[in-house]
């Protein structure tokens, strides 16, 4: 899995070229899992980095891809919980944050929160890059009850872009994650999951684990693709059409050149 998120390589380098950065640019990643879209980005741009994450594996992760393709000068992989580092306000070209909202707070705040985070970050005329979750259509509650907290994801994709202007942000592209991307995130992490129960001893936190990974996408499947008969089959339009729930990541950048003049 190249990424933590239902993003596509070409959609993520499609991005990244579009965000126009240069060696002169500073990037911040929030929750930046194993580190990937911001060290293309550095590849590619030649700008600097800093990407936090709580998780310790994935920082090392980060650290280890990030050797043979950009300097550590270039780029600095952070573990910490992202709401107690210290980051001087204005300081930041870009803020990105990619499936990560939650870490800014639980439930409907998480959006709002971050938001407010990074313009207190970026400097005016700067961007920010948020993959934020919305739902297509309403969940089921079943669907609801597994997942615990619907995390963030309680507008649509034009409430997202919306929100955002209210906020005094110019939206300068947006995207969205389609099936295949979705599908792609949904079945590596079960086949990661389901090989690392045949490979490790038993554990029975592993094995917990292992059974809500199976649950929640078993839930998510069927929840997504009501009525297909098999995993493989390609859906007919009709079936398609019955699709309850989905989410999706809108994958916007928002110009920050007010952020300064922000009323808070
Ligand atoms: C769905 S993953 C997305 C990772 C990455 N952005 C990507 O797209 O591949 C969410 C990440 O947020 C991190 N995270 C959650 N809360 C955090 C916090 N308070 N501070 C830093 N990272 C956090 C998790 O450890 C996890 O790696």
């Amino acid at each position: 899995m190249v990424f933590n998120s239902p993003i596509s390589s070409e959609k993520a380098d499609r991005i990244i070229q579009l965000l126009g950065l240069t060696s002169k640019d500073r990037v911040l990643d929030a929750g930046c899992g194993c580190g990937e879209f911001l060290i293309r980005l550095c590849e590619r741009s030649g700008a600097h980095g800093l990407g936090v994450d709580k998780d310790l594996q994935s920082i090392a992760a980060a650290r280890e891809a990030a050797k043979d393709r950009i300097s550590g000068t270039q780029c600095e992989f952070r573990n910490a919980d992202i709401t107690n580092v210290p980051l001087e306000p204005h300081s930041f070209d870009l803020a990105l944050c990619i499936g990560s909202t939650h870490a800014y707070g639980s439930g409907d705040a998480a959006y709002p929160n971050t938001i407010d985070s990074f313009l207190r970050l970026v400097r005016a005329g700067g961007q920010l890059l948020i993959g934020e979750g919305y739902w297509k259509r309403d969940p089921a509650p079943e669907y609801l009850r597994l997942i615990g907290e619907p995390v963030g994801i309680y507008r649509d994709h034009s409430g997202n872009i919306s929100f955002a202007e209210q906020h005094g942000l110019v939206p300068l592209y947006a995207a969205v994650s389609n099936d295949d991307e979705w599908d792609h995130f949904e079945w590596s992490h079960r086949m990661k999951m389901e090989r690392q129960a045949v490979s490790t001893v038993a554990d029975p936190a592993a094995a917990e684990k292992l059974e809500r990974s199976r649950r929640w996408r078993d839930m998510a499947r069927r929840s997504t693709r009501p009525g297909e008969a098999g995993d493989l089959g390609v859906p007919s339009n009709q079936r398609r059409s019955r699709r309850a729930v989905s989410g999706g990541l809108a994958w916007s950048f928002r110009g920050a050149g007010r952020c300064q003049e922000v009323e808070r």
